[in-house]
């Protein structure tokens, strides 16, 4: 493997945790749906738990939590434009439009989320000594709940879409109620829509 990525990819996750939580901070002055509400709660404290392990997992790796790398600043700066598209929303007075843009931006934020926690899966099969036990207990602990943060937002961003269109929405979205954790179980339950309307 080519550690210098490696450490790269471990800066990248750090950063993406740390503007996650921005994100869910923002996106919930946004959220009108209580449903909606309550789960971004619950991944906001996750996401906060995660920022703590990728910070514990690079020092395992010997490194310093605050090296700065080009690519962690584009991943910043995503997470800021992110926030800052919630507030033009926000600014626009239209609660149920600027609730769409958060889904929307809280997607796109856990999609490199979820691809970097995948990678970090990956990297930590490959990883010996104490860096890879470090590796594999933090992997343990975090991919189910990025499974679902991922998942389940698509979820609630089509839906939401879906009604705002004026046609019937699955509200909380299928993904939701069947418990998502996989991209085929995810498959399955936007297909199967249809029956819970
Ligand atoms: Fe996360």
């Amino acid at each position: 493997m080519k550690q210098e990525q490696v450490n790269e990819l471990l800066y990248q996750a750090l950063e993406t945790e740390l503007g996650g939580v921005q994100i869910y901070t923002t996106a919930l002055k946004c959220a009108v749906n209580d449903d909606l509400k309550e789960e971004w709660e619950k991944y906001r404290e996750e996401t906060q738990t995660h920022v703590e392990i990728m910070q514990e997992t690079i020092e395992a790796f010997g490194l310093n939590p605050d090296t700065e790398t080009p690519g962690r600043g584009v991943v910043r700066h995503i997470g800021e434009s992110l926030v800052k598209a919630m507030e033009m929303a926000l600014q626009a007075g239209e609660p149920a439009a600027a609730q769409l843009v958060a889904a929307e931006c809280v997607t796109l934020a856990e999609t490199k989320d979820h691809l970097n926690w995948e990678l970090i899966g990956e990297v930590a099969k490959k990883t010996k000594g104490e860096a890879g036990k470090a590796l594999k207990e933090a992997h343990e602990e975090v991919e189910q709940q990025e499974d679902e943060h991922l998942y389940h937002t698509t979820g609630w961003t089509r839906e939401l879409w879906i009604e705002s269109l004026g046609m019937p929405a699955v509200l909380p979205p299928p993904e939701e109620v069947k418990e998502v954790e996989t991209a085929i179980g995810a498959a399955r339950a936007k297909s199967a829509r249809g029956d819970m309307l």
